[in-house]
């Protein structure tokens, strides 16, 4: 990507973040996601001094930022039910359904999704898919399971890649499968969870986003 494409992208970015803060309740208990893009909605929550009852997160990386922007953190164990997930996305397609876990951080953003009555996915314009599957999908695995969820990843038809030198907060490894055939994202989350050795994948098609909030040069739109 050039300098100039980068930037746009940046700018996206911040635009996105800045429109989903008008869908956060004053008082509410938020569940904020990892990323690029959260980490400019994190910024633009800190800047606005909107009022949370708390914030859970999902990874270390949103932990510390949020403490460092002084918002308090809460063990998801206990919040309860939370009030609004925002997370970005490496793809989204026209069902809003998500590849997610570029950052590493799928299995806590999939169990704060889950836990969460909205989730609002927020996304520049390069996300978009017809079909999921452009981007490789990430596996966290156990990681004595490692070789033994990568063969059967072979045989649902992906190229499997250890992610080298990078272990979750869950201690666990990232297989990325390239060429994974996505066009029943709801089967293909089943079969690989169903993997024994396979902690979640980073398909969000069981349960996809409410809305995803897609910045373009012309502005933000809602599906
Ligand atoms: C992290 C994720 C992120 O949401 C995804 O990688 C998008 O990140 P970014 O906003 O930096 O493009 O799933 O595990």
């Amino acid at each position: 990507m050039n300098e100039k494409a980068e930037s746009t992208q940046q700018e996206q970015k911040i635009q996105v973040a800045e429109s989903a803060l008008a869908l956060v309740p004053d008082d509410c208990v938020l569940g904020v996601g990892t990323g690029s893009t959260v980490n400019c909605f994190i910024d633009a929550l800190a800047a606005s001094g909107k009022r949370l009852e708390a914030a859970v997160s999902s990874s270390e990386a949103t932990t510390e930022r949020l403490a460092a922007a002084g918002i308090q953190v809460r063990e998801l164990n206990h919040a309860g039910t939370l009030d609004l997930y925002i997370d970005g996305a490496d793809e989204f397609d026209g069902h809003r359904r998500l590849i997610k876990g570029g950052g590493g951080a799928l299995t806590r953003e999939k169990i704060v999704a889950g836990a969460s009555r909205k989730f609002v996915c927020i996304v520049d314009e390069s996300k978009k898919v017809g079909v999921l599957g452009r981007f490789p999908l990430p596996v966290e695995v156990i990681p004595m399971a490692r070789s033994f969820v990568a063969r059967q990843l072979v045989a649902l038809g992906g190229q499997p890649e250890l992610r080298e030198g990078f272990t979750t907060d869950n201690g666990n490894a990232i297989l990325d499968v390239h060429n994974m055939d996505l066009v029943d994202p709801v089967t293909m989350e089943q079969r690989i969870n169903n993997i024994a050795g396979v902690v979640t994948c980073g398909l969000f098609a069981i349960r996809p986003a409410d809305v995803v909030l897609m910045a373009t040069a012309s502005g933000v739109i809602e599906f």
